[in-house]
């Protein structure tokens, strides 16, 4: 694989990040981190959506001016996204003066092409969603389902995109290639919706929402948050009508497309018939994680459960994000709803990351200083009982990320801690050593930690401090391509001495877990 270019969907700014958008961003920092051990140019992007009624309405709730408001939340976005050690290459926002400049001439090249016309029109439009939806789309009792709310009754003459052109093109382009829709149980819920698709406004009367991007030429109409939204993906990369940089060129089309399953229809059919009309290619998949609930529960302001990422890190004093980013990436299989509860979060991490993992290498390096002070002898090498298992372990863990299976693939992380563990119960280095089998014993913990090597290279994705501190310990290169990874990495000689041996991880403290502060 030449290239990797992933993004994630870019966030409404009316408030705070909360643990659902922190779900998605960690998914998608995993799956890049992994992807950035394979190849070697890649490329990540998020952002924020600042256009649209939803803030409109917010920052005037809020006393401040649209700009201001965005400028406030956006800063929050991107303040929990470094605490949680999220690695994009670009942070988007669709207030950005380069964005809005390239979104008016897509929107006029589509215009000029026939696929944007005008024509009047009456429609229910959720400002939740900021999408018109049909009657079909509602509840018995009228109320969008998603948020619960009625829909505005709308009359206003719009643009709007011929999406029906590329109707018979976008299903056929999703039949044949099955692997589109990540999980691909959902390619048949589109192709339904597909079935009655209709024409799109994609711009609304300036007189109702001003808080957008004009239309070139016409005072009147403001360009539609879809639209708008959708094209932060290839304006980040400087797409441009008129003649794209090389970036855009060495990155289009994207690898993956991360988004929740809520806007699933606007990424699989709005945004392939935009990007047909524009004679783009498509990206190649678009993986529809499931949604975070909290204690099993939907979060929603009135229940006063929505959580943010930091304010968990804060109540279990952590200092650094891997127990979060490890416990969230592996809270659903692919595509499947998730859940977050603080007693779940510190059984599992303590369990996996601390009991298992960490213990691991921790009491491997100091018998290596007990028995050894902390010396390999080269009779110790080239003769691991665990290469196998390891090595099966990485082609395990990559297959799942080609499927972007990242909780998969941290299961299968986890088994070779456990099989490692078992081995060390099952030689029992410590007797081998009492009993006088020195040699045998040297080699028991010198398997050991070249399986730690391997795990320390796996685990780096959802764990990037932590395995940076296993690599110190290891002296271990954690930059290593994973195709370049063997389970040959220790060398002959002095590895580490007593003072230098720490806990990578240590357990989170059930007093504090349990002050539950952070609601
Ligand atoms: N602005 C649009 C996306 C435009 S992409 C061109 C939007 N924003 S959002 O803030 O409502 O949601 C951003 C992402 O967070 C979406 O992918 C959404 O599915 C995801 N999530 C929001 N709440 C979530 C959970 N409770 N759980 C998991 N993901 C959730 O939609």
């Amino acid at each position: 694989m030449e290239k990797f270019y992933i993004t994630t969907a870019i966030d409404y700014v009316n408030g705070a990040p909360h643990i659902g958008h922190a779900y998605e961003k960690i998914l998608t920092d995993v799956i890049y981190r992994h992807f950035t051990q394979r190849c070697d140019k890649t490329y990540f992007l998020t952002g924020t959506d600042e256009h649209g009624i939803k803030i409109q309405k917010t920052s005037k709730e809020n006393n401040m001016s649209e700009k201001d408001f965005c400028d406030m939340n956006a800063q929050k976005f991107k303040d929990a996204w470094k605490a949680l050690n999220i690695d994009y290459t670009k942070f988007i926002r669709t207030t950005d003066e380069a964005h809005e400049k390239v979104v008016q001439k897509i929107f006029k090249k589509l215009l000029d092409k026939g696929d944007i016309y005008k024509h009047s029109y009456t429609g229910l439009y959720c400002s939740g969603c900021e999408a018109f939806l049909s009657e079909k789309d509602l509840t018995e009792d009228g109320l969008c389902p998603d948020h619960q709310k009625k829909p505005e009754v709308v009359s206003e003459e719009n643009y709007f995109f011929r999406l029906t052109k590329y109707k018979d093109a976008i299903i056929k382009h999703i039949k044949i290639n099955p692997d589109f829709i990540v999980p691909s149980y959902r390619a048949n819920e589109v192709l339904n919706q597909l079935e009655n698709i209709e024409d799109i406004s994609v711009s609304r009367s300036k007189s109702n929402v001003s808080w957008n991007i004009p239309v070139l030429g016409d005072d009147e109409q403001g360009i539609y948050v879809w639209i708008d939204a959708l094209s932060n993906y290839i304006t980040a990369l400087g797409y441009d009508p008129d003649g794209s940089s090389d970036l855009f060129e060495d990155f289009w089309p994207a690898d993956v497309q991360v988004i929740g399953k809520d806007i699933l229809k606007f990424h699989s059919i709005y945004w392939l018939g935009i990007l047909m009309a524009l004679d783009l290619p498509l990206p190649k998949h678009i993986l529809a994680h499931g949604w975070i609930t909290i204690d099993q529960t939907k979060m929603s302001k009135s229940l006063g459960n929505v959580i943010s990422p930091t304010s968990i890190m804060e109540a279990f004093n952590l200092e650094i994000s891997d127990p979060l980013r490890y416990y969230m990436a592996s809270a659903a299989p692919c595509g499947k709803d998730g859940n977050y509860s603080d007693e779940d979060f510190k059984e599992k991490v303590n369990a996996h990351l601390a009991n298992s993992m960490g213990n691991l290498l921790n009491r491997t390096l100091s018998m290596l200083v007990k028995y050894f002070e902390g010396n390999i002898k080269p009779e110790f090498l080239g003769k691991n009982e665990l290469a196998q298992a390891a090595i099966d372990t990485v082609k395990a863990v990559k297959h799942h990320f080609d499927y972007y299976e990242v909780t998969e693939a941290a299961q299968k992380i986890i088994e070779l801690v456990d099989i490692t563990n078992k081995y060390v119960t099952d030689n029992a280095p410590w007797t081998l050593a009492k009993e006088g089998n020195i040699e045998k014993c040297g080699e028991v913990l010198t398997n050991v930690l070249e399986v730690m090597c391997v795990i320390t290279s796996l685990i780096y994705p959802f764990c990037p401090n932590i395995a940076q501190k296993m690599a110190e310990q290891l002296s271990f290169d954690i930059n290593i391509k994973l195709d370049d990874l063997t389970c040959s990495n220790i060398k002959a000689g002095h590895l580490i001495d007593k003072e230098n041996i720490k806990p990578v991880f240590l357990r989170m403290d059930s007093e504090l877990a349990d002050k539950g502060s952070k609601k």
